[in-house]
């Protein structure tokens, strides 16, 4: 069999995790394919057909309780169907509140009208790459509970298990709210600037930008055009700090996660939240339990099989 996840990842949390997915699919016999997918492979439909392929899967990170509005495009020109295929839904995002959970519905409905057969969606807790820095413990606790979370998706998928997400309807209203982001995204985009003293015109930003939103000016300084999405990935990559990020500066998060190494660090203790976590990271605990829970019922139905 194969599988082909369709990739899309502003700051490298979801392409992670779709690495996770794929290393687990591999190891069950699923050939797969991360395929990370940007504003010019979806304009030029330069992307491999889903066609070749036995299982589909859309990963994405969300953006205010939403799917970015690239990617739900990139569903809507995707090829339909032939014959019967089995799709997943992989997103990351910075908390596990619920509203988030409806962020799939539009591509699900799309997908199935393409004659996709949606079997499953798994959200995966990742750190925030806007408004504030995680601490490091948390940061390695959800970078191990992903690679498990990992093992289980690809565990139901090989079944052929069915997993989706049906969230409270009340929250339907936040996830609507939500869709400001797409038209904020342009917006906000137009505020941010290049610190002039701190830039070397190194153009990693222009390179980087997945919406190919920047543009080296006369000046050679970067530009900012009117397609931005805020992925905030010109920002957290920027060697030199040199990204002013407009009206979202203060929540800018400087410096990718330095997951490979935390994970080696035994001094980093995995353990930030647990039994006595209270305030705002108290509900990150039920997730983490509810995979525990799912890793439990993995292993004993393997054991009993
Ligand atoms: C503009 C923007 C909006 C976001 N909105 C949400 C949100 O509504 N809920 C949430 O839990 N995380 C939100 N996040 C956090 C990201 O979903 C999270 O950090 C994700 O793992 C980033 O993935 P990436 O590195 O693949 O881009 C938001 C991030 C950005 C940049």
């Amino acid at each position: 069999m194969k599988a082909i996840i369709y990739c899309f990842s502003g700051t490298g949390n979801t392409k992670m995790v779709s690495e996770f997915v794929k290393t687990e699919l591999d190891k069950r016999d699923v050939e797969t394919t991360v395929f990370s997918f940007d504003y010019e492979s979806y304009k030029k439909r330069t992307y491999p057909s889903p066609n070749d392929f036995d299982i589909i899967a859309i990963a994405y990170p969300i953006y205010g309780f939403n799917a970015p509005h690239l990617v739900n495009r990139f569903v809507k020109v995707l090829e339909k169907a032939k014959g019967e295929k089995q799709c997943f839904i992989i997103k990351t995002s910075g908390e596990p509140f619920a509203p988030n959970h409806y962020s799939s519905s539009i591509m699900k409905s799309r997908l199935r009208r393409k004659g996709y057969r949606v079997m499953e969606e798994k959200h995966y807790l990742m750190p925030y790459n806007i408004m504030f820095r995680y601490p490091d413990e948390l940061v390695k606790q959800m970078y191990i509970y992903a690679e498990s979370h990992a093992a289980i998706m690809a565990d139901k998928i090989v079944k052929n298990e069915t997993y989706l997400l049906h969230p409270h309807p009340l929250y339907y209203l936040l996830y609507t709210l939500g869709k400001l982001v797409w038209i904020g995204g342009p917006i906000i985009g137009k505020t941010y600037r290049i610190k002039k003293k701190k830039c070397t015109k190194c153009t990693l930003c222009i390179k980087n930008c997945p919406m190919s939103n920047i543009r080296e000016g006369k000046d050679g300084y970067p530009h900012f055009g009117c397609h931005c999405m805020i992925c905030m990935r010109c920002v957290m990559y920027c060697p030199h700090d040199a990204i002013n990020a407009g009206i979202l500066n203060a929540w800018k998060v400087n410096g990718a996660y330095p997951f490979k190494k935390l994970l080696i660090d035994e001094s980093v203790n995995p353990n930030y939240v647990n039994e006595s976590t209270k305030g705002y990271f108290k509900a990150f605990k039920k997730y983490f339990d509810c995979i525990d829970r799912e890793l439990k019922d993995a292993e004993l139905s393997l054991k009993n099989s």
